[in-house]
């Protein structure tokens, strides 16, 4: 299993598994973010399979300190529930220990994923937060607006 920065071609890889990955955003929000100086992604593949990814920004840096923001992170269907999402995020904090600086992660979820919030709360994150009624649901079978927990995690820099 292998990780990189870039794909040949990021944005139409992000943009042809929109659906796997559960990201609804569209091409120019796709667009916008991989031409942002501070954004900063992973991918996880086997080969040249990508089988998972995480998408997300530097919100602050300074030289002692730095805040990452995950906006989204996914693994394809087919590869799920074998510790990849667990593989991907152990990933990002080992990048991002390996510059020396103390940093603070953030995300948030949807109060009703099960799956996410076991992962980040295993993984050590912090709920610090709620939003109620943030997401609006276009599925018949959820309720018509979701809670959005907010998480984060701090580490500190080894002295
Ligand atoms: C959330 C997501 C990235 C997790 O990736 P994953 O590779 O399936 O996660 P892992 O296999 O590393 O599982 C981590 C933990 O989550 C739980 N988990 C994940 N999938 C599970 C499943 N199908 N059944 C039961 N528990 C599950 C387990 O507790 C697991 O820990 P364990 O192996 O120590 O028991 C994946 O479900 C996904 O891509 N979902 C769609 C996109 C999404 O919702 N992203 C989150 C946005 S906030």
């Amino acid at each position: 299993m292998n990780f990189t920065h870039t794909l040949s071609d990021s944005k139409n890889w992000i943009i042809n598994h929109k659906d796997q990955l559960e990201i609804n955003w569209s091409e120019k929000d796709i667009e916008l973010h991989l031409n942002k100086e501070t954004s900063f992604n992973i991918y996880l593949l086997d080969q040249t399979n990508v089988k998972g990814a995480l998408i997300g920004h530097f919100l602050y840096q300074d030289q002692k300190v730095s805040e990452f923001e995950i906006l989204h992170i996914a693994v394809l269907p087919e590869f799920r529930n074998q510790g990849l999402g667990r593989m991907i995020l152990e990933e990002l904090e080992k990048q991002l220990k390996s510059t020396g600086k103390s940093f603070k992660i953030f995300l948030e979820a949807s109060a009703i994923n099960k799956f996410a919030i076991k992962l980040y709360e295993k993984l050590g994150y912090k709920a610090y937060n709620e939003r109620k009624n943030y997401y609006r649901s276009k599925s018949i079978n959820a309720p018509n607006t979701q809670d959005a927990i907010l998480f984060a995690k701090s580490l500190n820099a080894i002295k």
